[in-house]
Protein backbone atom coordinates (compact mmCIF):
# COMPACT_ATOMS: atom_id res chain seq x y z
CA UNK A 1 0.00 0.00 0.00
CA UNK A 2 1.36 3.52 -0.86
CA UNK A 3 1.04 6.29 1.26
CA UNK A 4 0.68 9.33 -0.73
CA UNK A 5 0.21 13.17 0.59
CA UNK A 6 -0.43 15.76 -2.31
CA UNK A 7 -3.51 15.69 -4.79
CA UNK A 8 -1.10 15.61 -7.21
CA UNK A 9 0.43 11.69 -6.27
CA UNK A 10 -3.26 10.94 -5.39
CA UNK A 11 -4.43 11.75 -8.93
CA UNK A 12 -1.50 9.99 -10.54
CA UNK A 13 -1.71 6.39 -8.56
CA UNK A 14 -5.56 6.44 -8.98
CA UNK A 15 -5.09 7.49 -12.90
CA UNK A 16 -2.64 4.39 -13.39
CA UNK A 17 -5.54 2.12 -11.65
CA UNK A 18 -8.25 3.25 -13.96
CA UNK A 19 -5.78 2.60 -16.99
CA UNK A 20 -5.67 -0.91 -16.14
CA UNK A 21 -9.16 -1.22 -16.23
CA UNK A 22 -10.11 -0.93 -12.22
CA UNK A 23 -13.39 -0.07 -10.39
CA UNK A 24 -12.24 2.31 -7.37
CA UNK A 25 -13.61 2.41 -3.83
CA UNK A 26 -13.10 4.66 -1.47
CA UNK A 27 -13.16 5.40 2.28
CA UNK A 28 -12.55 8.42 4.27
CA UNK A 29 -11.49 8.69 7.92
CA UNK A 30 -9.42 10.88 10.13
CA UNK A 31 -7.40 7.96 11.21
CA UNK A 32 -7.49 6.28 14.62
CA UNK A 33 -8.36 3.21 12.76
CA UNK A 34 -10.85 0.93 14.80
CA UNK A 35 -12.81 -2.38 13.74
CA UNK A 36 -15.50 -0.22 12.58
CA UNK A 37 -13.39 1.54 10.14
CA UNK A 38 -11.99 -1.28 9.25
CA UNK A 39 -15.41 -3.38 7.65
CA UNK A 40 -15.77 0.21 5.18
CA UNK A 41 -12.52 -0.93 3.90
CA UNK A 42 -13.51 -4.73 3.44
CA UNK A 43 -17.26 -3.45 2.13
CA UNK A 44 -14.82 -1.17 0.10
CA UNK A 45 -12.48 -4.11 -1.07
CA UNK A 46 -15.67 -6.12 -1.83
CA UNK A 47 -17.39 -3.73 -4.21
CA UNK A 48 -14.38 -2.28 -6.11
CA UNK A 49 -10.79 -3.29 -7.44
CA UNK A 50 -8.90 -0.61 -6.48
CA UNK A 51 -9.49 0.66 -2.87
CA UNK A 52 -8.41 4.26 -1.80
CA UNK A 53 -9.03 5.29 2.08
CA UNK A 54 -7.81 8.85 3.09
CA UNK A 55 -7.05 9.71 6.59
CA UNK A 56 -7.52 13.75 7.65
CA UNK A 57 -8.36 15.11 10.75
CA UNK A 58 -10.71 17.87 9.13
CA UNK A 59 -10.60 21.42 11.08
CA UNK A 60 -13.37 22.62 8.92
CA UNK A 61 -15.53 20.43 11.21
CA UNK A 62 -14.58 20.75 14.61
CA UNK A 63 -15.72 23.73 16.92
CA UNK A 64 -13.62 25.82 19.14
CA UNK A 65 -14.30 24.19 21.79
CA UNK A 66 -14.24 20.63 20.66
CA UNK A 67 -11.52 17.40 20.74
CA UNK A 68 -9.60 18.84 17.50
CA UNK A 69 -6.06 18.79 19.74
CA UNK A 70 -6.57 16.03 21.20
CA UNK A 71 -7.71 13.93 18.44
CA UNK A 72 -5.95 10.70 18.41
CA UNK A 73 -3.48 10.48 15.47
CA UNK A 74 -1.66 7.18 15.00
CA UNK A 75 -0.47 6.82 11.61
CA UNK A 76 1.78 3.68 11.65
CA UNK A 77 -1.04 1.51 13.53
CA UNK A 78 -3.80 3.35 10.80
CA UNK A 79 -0.93 2.36 8.05
CA UNK A 80 -0.78 -1.37 9.16
CA UNK A 81 -4.68 -1.75 9.68
CA UNK A 82 -5.06 -0.45 6.00
CA UNK A 83 -2.58 -3.04 4.64
CA UNK A 84 -4.73 -5.88 6.86
CA UNK A 85 -8.10 -4.97 4.83
CA UNK A 86 -6.88 -5.06 1.41
CA UNK A 87 -6.71 -0.87 1.05
CA UNK A 88 -4.64 -0.39 -2.23
CA UNK A 89 -3.58 3.77 -1.46
CA UNK A 90 -4.10 5.66 1.11
CA UNK A 91 -4.33 9.45 1.38
CA UNK A 92 -2.76 11.33 4.06
CA UNK A 93 -2.59 14.85 3.21
CA UNK A 94 -1.81 17.86 5.68
CA UNK A 95 -3.95 21.02 6.05
CA UNK A 96 -1.77 23.07 3.18
CA UNK A 97 -2.70 20.34 1.01
CA UNK A 98 -6.60 20.12 1.65
CA UNK A 99 -6.79 23.90 2.42
CA UNK A 100 -3.85 25.75 0.13
CA UNK A 101 -5.58 28.97 0.07
CA UNK A 102 -6.63 29.23 3.55
CA UNK A 103 -9.55 27.70 5.68
CA UNK A 104 -11.34 30.96 5.72
CA UNK A 105 -11.36 31.70 1.82
CA UNK A 106 -12.45 27.90 1.52
CA UNK A 107 -15.41 27.82 -0.90
CA UNK A 108 -18.06 25.97 1.68
CA UNK A 109 -20.88 23.00 1.03
CA UNK A 110 -24.13 23.86 3.12
CA UNK A 111 -26.67 21.01 2.83
CA UNK A 112 -29.82 21.97 4.21
CA UNK A 113 -33.19 20.01 5.86
CA UNK A 114 -31.16 16.73 7.03
CA UNK A 115 -28.55 19.05 8.73
CA UNK A 116 -31.54 20.36 11.10
CA UNK A 117 -31.65 19.14 14.56
CA UNK A 118 -29.93 16.48 16.53
CA UNK A 119 -25.76 17.01 15.28
CA UNK A 120 -26.50 20.07 13.63
CA UNK A 121 -28.25 21.79 16.39
CA UNK A 122 -24.93 20.61 19.16
CA UNK A 123 -22.31 21.27 16.75
CA UNK A 124 -22.89 24.32 14.80
CA UNK A 125 -21.34 24.75 10.86
CA UNK A 126 -19.80 20.89 12.04
CA UNK A 127 -21.95 19.68 8.97
CA UNK A 128 -20.62 22.33 6.46
CA UNK A 129 -17.15 21.17 8.00
CA UNK A 130 -17.59 17.49 7.15
CA UNK A 131 -19.99 18.44 3.83
CA UNK A 132 -16.92 20.80 2.17
CA UNK A 133 -14.43 18.20 3.16
CA UNK A 134 -16.54 15.02 1.38
CA UNK A 135 -17.15 17.20 -1.49
CA UNK A 136 -13.30 17.72 -2.15
CA UNK A 137 -12.00 14.36 -1.18
CA UNK A 138 -14.55 12.52 -3.56
CA UNK A 139 -13.69 15.02 -6.40
CA UNK A 140 -10.23 14.36 -6.16
CA UNK A 141 -10.65 10.55 -5.74
CA UNK A 142 -13.71 10.74 -8.27
CA UNK A 143 -14.65 7.28 -6.50
CA UNK A 144 -17.29 4.75 -8.01
CA UNK A 145 -18.44 4.11 -4.38
CA UNK A 146 -17.49 5.59 -1.51
CA UNK A 147 -18.80 3.74 1.87
CA UNK A 148 -19.38 5.26 4.86
CA UNK A 149 -20.40 4.19 8.55
CA UNK A 150 -24.27 4.32 9.68
CA UNK A 151 -22.96 5.08 13.16
CA UNK A 152 -22.51 8.63 11.63
CA UNK A 153 -26.54 8.31 10.74
CA UNK A 154 -26.96 11.90 10.26
CA UNK A 155 -23.78 12.74 8.70
CA UNK A 156 -24.74 9.85 6.08
CA UNK A 157 -28.09 11.48 5.36
CA UNK A 158 -25.74 14.52 4.48
CA UNK A 159 -23.47 13.25 2.23
CA UNK A 160 -26.07 11.47 0.04
CA UNK A 161 -28.10 14.87 0.02
CA UNK A 162 -24.69 16.44 -1.12
CA UNK A 163 -23.73 13.86 -3.72
CA UNK A 164 -27.56 13.89 -5.08
CA UNK A 165 -28.05 17.85 -5.00
CA UNK A 166 -24.77 18.04 -6.79
CA UNK A 167 -24.87 15.48 -9.42
CA UNK A 168 -21.92 13.65 -8.26
CA UNK A 169 -21.38 10.33 -10.57
CA UNK A 170 -20.47 7.62 -7.15
CA UNK A 171 -22.30 5.43 -5.05
CA UNK A 172 -22.83 5.93 -1.35
CA UNK A 173 -22.84 2.78 0.55
CA UNK A 174 -24.17 2.62 4.24
CA UNK A 175 -22.37 0.00 5.96
CA UNK A 176 -23.66 -0.94 9.78
CA UNK A 177 -22.55 0.20 12.92
CA UNK A 178 -19.83 -2.14 14.44
CA UNK A 179 -20.56 -2.79 18.40
CA UNK A 180 -18.13 -4.33 21.31
CA UNK A 181 -19.76 -7.57 22.74
CA UNK A 182 -21.57 -5.62 25.43
CA UNK A 183 -23.03 -3.31 22.47
CA UNK A 184 -21.00 -0.13 22.80
CA UNK A 185 -21.14 1.37 19.35
CA UNK A 186 -17.08 1.63 18.14
CA UNK A 187 -15.70 4.49 18.05
CA UNK A 188 -12.33 6.63 17.92
CA UNK A 189 -13.81 8.55 21.13
CA UNK A 190 -14.24 5.61 23.44
CA UNK A 191 -10.74 6.14 24.58
CA UNK A 192 -10.98 8.57 26.02
CA UNK A 193 -13.25 7.16 28.36
CA UNK A 194 -12.65 6.38 32.25
CA UNK A 195 -12.65 2.77 32.94
CA UNK A 196 -15.75 3.17 34.75
CA UNK A 197 -17.42 5.52 32.02
CA UNK A 198 -16.47 2.65 29.93
CA UNK A 199 -18.10 -0.09 31.55
CA UNK A 200 -21.27 2.42 32.05
CA UNK A 201 -21.62 3.12 28.64
CA UNK A 202 -23.16 -0.10 26.88
CA UNK A 203 -26.66 1.68 28.73
CA UNK A 204 -26.65 4.02 25.76
CA UNK A 205 -27.40 0.80 23.42
CA UNK A 206 -29.74 -0.50 25.61
CA UNK A 207 -32.02 2.82 25.95
CA UNK A 208 -32.13 2.70 22.01
CA UNK A 209 -33.34 -1.19 22.26
CA UNK A 210 -35.80 -0.57 24.62
CA UNK A 211 -36.99 2.37 22.54
CA UNK A 212 -37.03 0.40 19.57
CA UNK A 213 -39.07 -2.54 21.28
CA UNK A 214 -41.41 -0.38 22.85
CA UNK A 215 -42.15 1.13 18.94
CA UNK A 216 -42.32 -2.33 17.48
CA UNK A 217 -44.69 -3.13 20.17
CA UNK A 218 -46.77 -0.29 18.67
CA UNK A 219 -46.12 2.25 21.32
CA UNK A 220 -46.79 6.21 19.75
CA UNK A 221 -46.04 7.98 23.56
CA UNK A 222 -42.34 9.03 21.58
CA UNK A 223 -42.07 11.71 24.57
CA UNK A 224 -42.75 9.08 26.88
CA UNK A 225 -40.25 6.87 25.69
CA UNK A 226 -37.93 9.48 25.66
CA UNK A 227 -38.56 10.51 29.36
CA UNK A 228 -38.00 6.92 30.26
CA UNK A 229 -34.53 6.64 28.13
CA UNK A 230 -32.89 9.75 29.11
CA UNK A 231 -33.41 8.53 33.09
CA UNK A 232 -31.77 5.83 32.62
CA UNK A 233 -29.03 7.45 30.72
CA UNK A 234 -28.70 10.38 33.63
CA UNK A 235 -28.83 6.84 36.16
CA UNK A 236 -25.92 5.05 34.53
CA UNK A 237 -23.86 8.77 35.02
CA UNK A 238 -24.45 10.50 31.37
CA UNK A 239 -25.57 13.75 30.18
CA UNK A 240 -28.09 13.64 27.48
CA UNK A 241 -27.62 16.02 24.55
CA UNK A 242 -30.29 14.67 22.27
CA UNK A 243 -32.18 11.78 21.99
CA UNK A 244 -35.12 11.88 19.37
CA UNK A 245 -37.55 9.35 17.23
CA UNK A 246 -37.10 10.88 13.30
CA UNK A 247 -38.22 9.32 10.20
CA UNK A 248 -35.36 7.04 9.05
CA UNK A 249 -35.22 8.32 4.83
CA UNK A 250 -36.29 12.58 5.58
CA UNK A 251 -34.70 12.81 9.19
CA UNK A 252 -37.89 14.68 10.00
CA UNK A 253 -39.60 14.18 13.39
CA UNK A 254 -41.75 10.80 13.65
CA UNK A 255 -45.39 10.13 14.12
CA UNK A 256 -47.46 7.63 14.52
CA UNK A 257 -48.10 7.06 11.15
CA UNK A 258 -44.40 6.15 10.12
CA UNK A 259 -43.22 2.72 9.74
CA UNK A 260 -39.48 3.70 9.25
CA UNK A 261 -37.84 5.17 12.25
CA UNK A 262 -34.75 5.68 13.48
CA UNK A 263 -33.44 6.39 17.30
CA UNK A 264 -31.05 8.96 17.44
CA UNK A 265 -29.07 9.86 20.38
CA UNK A 266 -25.90 11.88 21.80
CA UNK A 267 -24.77 12.07 25.18
CA UNK A 268 -21.69 12.91 27.40
CA UNK A 269 -19.34 11.06 29.60
CA UNK A 270 -17.52 13.99 31.22
CA UNK A 271 -16.42 16.03 28.05
CA UNK A 272 -16.65 13.11 25.60
CA UNK A 273 -19.32 13.17 23.50
CA UNK A 274 -20.85 9.91 22.27
CA UNK A 275 -23.49 9.40 19.34
CA UNK A 276 -25.23 5.91 18.54
CA UNK A 277 -28.64 4.94 16.48
CA UNK A 278 -31.12 2.35 15.91
CA UNK A 279 -32.96 1.82 13.11
CA UNK A 280 -37.01 0.24 13.78
CA UNK A 281 -38.93 -0.90 11.11
CA UNK A 282 -42.53 -1.23 12.79
O1 LIG B 1 -16.74 10.30 9.74
C1 LIG B 1 -15.61 10.83 9.68
O2 LIG B 1 -14.59 10.27 10.10
C2 LIG B 1 -15.47 12.23 9.07
O3 LIG B 1 -16.55 13.03 9.39
C3 LIG B 1 -15.23 12.20 7.55
C4 LIG B 1 -16.41 11.61 6.79
C5 LIG B 1 -13.97 11.41 7.23
C6 LIG B 1 -15.03 13.64 7.04
O4 LIG B 1 -13.96 14.26 7.66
Amino acid sequence: MNTVKTVNELRAAIAQARAQGKTIGFVPTMGNLHAGHIALVERAAQNADFVVASIFVNPLQFGPSEDLDKYPRTLRDDQQKLVDAGCHLLFHPGVEDMYPHGMDSQTRVSVSGVTEGLCGASRPGHFEGVATVVSKLLNMVQPDIAVFGQKDYQQLAVIRMLVRDLNMQVEIIGAPTVRAADGLALSSRNGFLSDQQRAAAPALYRSLQQIAEALKAGENNFAALIQTAQQAQLDAGFRPDYLEIREAYSLRPATAEDRHLVILLAAFAGTTRLIDNLVVER
